[in-house]
């Protein structure tokens, strides 16, 4: 099973993908690996978000596809069924640890305050998604969970966009950071595939320091 730091060590970004039509799956995909962003997140806010994961598990191999807003324990394994590879959550319960130990798919839970991060350490997550990343306090949080949990890696994410991902990005405790703007919906719904290739191109290049 995907081990869930190297996940968040494979590139500066993780997409945060919200998928109206399952036809629009697999140009984006297409779209978003060539340009060099191969994590995708899907997640599961709307009907299509499923079908969506199992194209994009079908055709392109070569992307690493899971699913966010994960918030029921029954998530897991229909995500894992339909090809999902990993799931995200934006906070972490009791049902959601005892599913995440049934071990269908391996989970980046959400936390947002030190008692969420501590229960999530707590319960064996040592990786975990800082959300909402910005309205939380952004990189003055980071920096204080940073000196008490120096054990902790993060995956920011809600409020961050192509200008501030870079600042957290420098962080010692911040693998890569999540976000939606390399799949904003107005391009999306154009079908601007190749804008979207620019900005994963972009954003791929982003640094790691
Ligand atoms: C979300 O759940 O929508 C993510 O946190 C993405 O947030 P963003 O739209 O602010 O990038």
């Amino acid at each position: 099973m995907l081990d869930i730091e190297a996940l968040l060590n494979d590139g500066p970004v993780i997409p945060v993908i919200v998928i109206q039509d399952a036809e629009q799956a697999l140009p984006l995909a297409r779209a978003l690996l060539a340009g060099g962003v191969r994590v995708l997140e899907v997640t599961l806010r709307t009907p299509a978000a499923l079908d969506a994961v199992a194209a994009i598990a079908a055709e392109h191999p070569q992307a690493i596809v899971g699913v966010g807003t994960v918030t029921r324990p029954e998530d897991l394994a229909r995500s894992a069924a339909a090809g999902a590879q990993f799931a995200v959550s934006p906070a972490l319960t009791r049902s959601l640890v005892a599913a995440a130990r049934e071990g269908a798919l391996p989970l980046l839970p959400g936390a947002m305050t030190p008692s969420e991060v501590l229960q999530a350490r707590e319960a064996g997550f040592t990786a975990l998604k800082l959300f909402p990343a910005a309205q939380a306090g952004g990189i003055g949080m980071l920096r204080a969970l940073g000196s008490v949990f120096p054990d902790v890696t993060f995956c920011p994410t809600g409020g961050i966009d192509a200008v501030s991902a870079p600042d957290y990005l420098a962080l010692p405790n911040v693998a890569c950071v999540g976000g939606s703007w390399l799949a904003p919906p107005a391009l999306l719904k154009a079908g601007d595939w190749g804008a979207i290739e620019k900005l994963a191109r972009a954003t791929s290049a982003l640094a790691r320091t």
